[in-house]
């Protein structure tokens, strides 16, 4: 896959950087923020799973060693070894509170400390590695994928998942009318553009093809319907732009979230859709 990218219109600069590291370490020094949004999804998506998508892409018989970085609490590997994968299964997070969560929710994943740019195996050591809605946290993405490439044997796999750019567009669209309320919200608006612009299908199968000399991109179109504007604050409250916030700006934030969210529920649920990014390559 190396033609019909989307262009770009995204800004480069002045957008509060997904993959700043002080901003990336404290919004995963523990699984909290992370498990409220992973909630959000568990409960409100419609459509085709993102599990599913997966489980095509991948197309496991159960035998793969496969190394999932930026495993987060671990579901995903926690998850092969309960169906009964047979393989080597490791979860590596550059958090040492993620790791810990994992553990101990998953004693038959082995979890090890470490960051993407870095892991401790030797070269060819796995059948897949998985970079689930990572790789837009990463400073260096091509060091990233020299280092994922490094680890995978000959014929390996590998599989990141990334939000599109037009991710939830009508939530953002509301965070934006709420900012125009509420100035306080504004750094919160931008992590919108910051997401894409640090890694999506925008650059992301570009820098891919690039690493792997092979990429493929696909999607998938789903929604979450919220039936009240409760789980929609809690999702936004756990980003990390809001939690940047002080004391003041949060309450004034929250009032004018809130005005807005409550408007998009006059005749029901609300409906915010969702697309996601499939890249994959072989090594
Ligand atoms: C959005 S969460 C995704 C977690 C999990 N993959 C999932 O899909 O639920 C991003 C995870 O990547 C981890 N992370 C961020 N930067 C990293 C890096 N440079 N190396 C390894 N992990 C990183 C974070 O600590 C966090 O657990």
């Amino acid at each position: 896959m190396t033609a019909d990218l989307p262009p770009t219109d995204l800004p480069a600069a002045n957008l509060p950087a997904a993959n700043d590291p002080s901003r990336v370490a404290a919004q995963y020094a523990t699984d909290r923020h992370l498990q409220t949004r992973i909630r959000t999804h568990r409960l409100y998506s419609v459509g085709t799973e993102l599990e599913a998508d997966v489980d095509a892409l991948l197309a496991l018989d159960g035998s793969e060693a496969l190394l999932d970085v930026g495993s987060g609490p671990g579901h995903f590997p926690g998850r092969l070894h309960a169906a009964g994968h047979r393989g080597r299964l490791v979860g590596a997070d550059l958090s040492g509170g993620m790791v810990a969560a994992a553990r101990a929710s998953y004693g038959g994943v082995e979890f090890v400390q470490a960051g993407a740019d870095a892991l401790p195996f030797p070269d060819a050591s796995f059948d897949v590695l998985t970079a689930r809605h990572m790789l837009y946290h990463v400073p260096n993405v091509p060091a990233a994928l020299a280092e994922f490439r490094r680890v995978l044997k000959p014929g390996g796999h590998f599989l990141a998942t990334t939000n599109a750019a037009a991710y939830m567009p009508e939530l953002w669209d509301a965070v934006a009318e709420a900012a125009q309320l509420e100035g306080a919200l504004i750094p919160l608006t931008q992590t919108r553009g910051g997401v894409a612009a640090a890694f999506s299908e925008i650059n992301g199968g570009a820098w891919v093809q690039e690493a792997f000399g092979n990429a493929r991109l696909s999607f998938s179109d789903n929604a979450l319907v919220f039936p009240d504007p409760q789980p929609a604050l809690d999702y936004l409250e756990s980003d990390q732009e809001w939690l940047n916030l002080d004391q003041a700006q949060k309450i004034e934030g929250h009032r004018a979230l809130l005005q807005v969210l409550n408007s998009k529920f006059t005749s029901g649920p609300w409906r915010v859709s969702k697309k996601t990014a499939f890249i994959t390559a072989e090594r």
